[in-house]
C-alpha cells in the first residue's frame, strides 16, 4: 500500500509518504523563503516523497512564531514561492503550503500584543495574550484567505491550515484556551467556526476546487497531574466531521501544545510500540470521516508504516526522519526496515534544521 497512489481532493499523490510541515529556520528576516528551503524540498521531491508540506508560513507579521520562519503575508512572496514549487514540480511530488497564525505562541515584540481567543496565560512562557475582538477575528480570517490565494498563485497544489500545536486556530478549538461565550466559543461548533469561515472564504475567493487540508490537534496533550482539561477525544472527532462537511479534503492528525510539554515531537522513539503515538485518534477520526486521514508522530519502521495504512490512516507523515534521511523513501522501497532517526530533537536548530545526531556520518 505504501507505494500506491491516493487522491486528496483533485490531486493525485504518487505514494503514501508525506513530509509533515517542518519549519526550517532558513527564511530571511522578513519571512521571504530562501533558495536553501527550495534545496530541501527539491531533494525530498527527487527522493520520491509523495506529498511535501512546507514549514508553517505566517499569514501576518503579528502571527510570526520564530525568527527565520517563512511568511506569506504579502504578494511579494508569490515569486520566491513560485520558484520553489517549480523546482518540486520537476518531479512527481506534490507540494502544499502550510499557513499559520501563531496566536499566543507568537513572538512578542515591543508594542505588539499576542492575540488569542481568550486571555489565558501560557504557563510555559509566562506570556499573557489578549482576547481578540470580533474585528480582529474577521481580519485574521481575511489574512488566511489572502495567504491561501497567494499559495495558489505561487503554484502550490493545495494549502494546509495549521490547526494544531497551540497556534491560533488550535487555540480556538481547545476548551482550555478558548473561554469565549460569544459565537466564537463555547460549543464545539462555535470553537471551530473560525476555521470553517476561513474554508468558506478560500472556496469563495480562491476557488471551490482548490485543495484545502488541515493539520488538526486531536489532543492538547495535558497529563493528569496538570489538572488542565484541554482538547481531546471525542471533541476532536466532532471537529473533524465539521471540517469534512466544510469541504476539507484531508486531515492530518497530530497533537500537543507548547504548555503541555514534549507532546508533538516525542523524544526517544526507540521501539515499535512507541511509534505512531497519535494512532488511536487517527483511527477514531478515520472511522467517522470519508476523506483521507494522514497520521504523523513517531512513525519510524516499515512494520508500523504498513500497520498504520492497514488499520489507522491512509498516509504516513514524518518530519524528523526526513531531516535525518531525505532519501528515506527509496531506502524503504529497497528493503530498509526502519528510519535511522533516534528522535533526539537536536534538529530543532534555530540556525537551520539539520540532523546533529548523525552529523559526523555526513
Ligand atoms: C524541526 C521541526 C520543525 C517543525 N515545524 C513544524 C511546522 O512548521 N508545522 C507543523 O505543523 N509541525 C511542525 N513540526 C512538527 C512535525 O511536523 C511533526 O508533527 C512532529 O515532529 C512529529 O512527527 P515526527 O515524529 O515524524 O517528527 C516540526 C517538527 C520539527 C522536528
Amino acid at each position: 500500500m505504501l507505494f500506491e497512489p491516493i487522491k486528496l481532493g483533485n490531486i493525485e499523490i504518487p505514494n503514501r509518504f508525506v513530509r509533515s510541515a517542518t519549519n526550517e529556520w532558513l527564511a530571511n528576516d522578513d519571512g521571504i523563503p530562501t533558495s536553501a528551503i527550495g534545496d530541501i524540498y527539491e531533494q525530498l521531491a527527487r527522493n520520491d516523497v509523495g506529498l511535501i508540506i512546507t514549514g508553517y508560513s505566517y499569514v501576518n507579521p503579528q502571527g510570526k512564531s520564530n525568527e527565520k520562519q517563512q511568511g506569506i503575508y504579502d504578494d511579494r512572496f508569490i515569486a520566491p514561492y513560485s520558484e520553489i514549487t517549480s523546482r518540486v514540480h520537476k518531479y512527481n511530488s506534490k507540494i502544499v503550503a502550510q499557513i499559520v497564525h501563531g496566536g499566543r505562541q507568537s513572538i512578542v515584540r515591543e508594542s505588539s500584543v499576542l492575540l488569542a481567543p481568550s486571555a489565558v496565560r501560557d504557563e510555559s512562557s509566562g506570556k499573557m495574550p489578549v482576547e481578540m475582538t470580533e474585528e480582529e477575528i474577521l481580519q485574521t480570517i481575511g489574512d488566511f484567505v489572502e495567504a491561501a490565494r497567494r499559495t495558489k498563485e505561487a503554484g502550490f497544489d493545495g494549502v494546509q491550515l495549521h490547526c494544531a500545536h497551540g497556534f491560533l486556530l488550535s487555540s480556538f478549538i481547545s476548551p482550555y484556551t478558548n473561554r469565549r461565550i460569544d459565537e466564537w466559543g463555547g460549543s464545539v461548533e462555535n470553537r471551530t467556526r473560525i476555521i470553517v469561515e476561513i474554508i468558506k472564504g478560500i472556496q469563495k475567493h480562491v476557488g471551490s476546487d482548490y485543495p484545502i487540508m488541515v493539520k488538526l490537534n486531536a489532543t492538547d496533550g495535558f497529563d493528569i497531574y496538570s489538572g488542565k482539561i484541554g482538547l481531546d477525544a471525542p471533541e476532536c472527532v466532532e471537529i473533524a466531521a465539521i471540517l469534512e462537511k466544510a469541504g476539507v479534503c484531508a486531515i492530518e492528525v497530530s497533537g500537543g501544545i507548547f504548555e503541555a510539554g514534549d507532546v508533538m515531537s516525542r523524544p526517544d522513539i526507540d521501539s515499535e510500540d512507541k511509534e505512531a503515538y497519535f494512532r488511536r485518534y487517527a483511527k477514531m477520526i478515520k472511522d467517522t470521516v470519508n476523506i483521507p486521514v494522514i497520521l504523523v508522530g513517531g512513525i519510524r519502521s516499515r512494520n508500523v508504516m504498513d500497520l498504520v495504512l492497514k488499520a489507522y490512516a491512509d498516509m504516513v507523515s514524518m518530519s524528523r526522519p526526513f531531516i535525518c534521511e531525505p532519501d528515506l523513501v527509496p531506502k524503504i522501497r529497497d528493503g530498509v526496515t526502519a528510519a535511522k532517526c533516534v528522535s533526539c530533537n537536536l534538529c530543532f536548530d534555530p540556525d537551520g534544521i539539520k540532523c546533529h545526531y548523525f552529523a559526523s556520518e555526513k
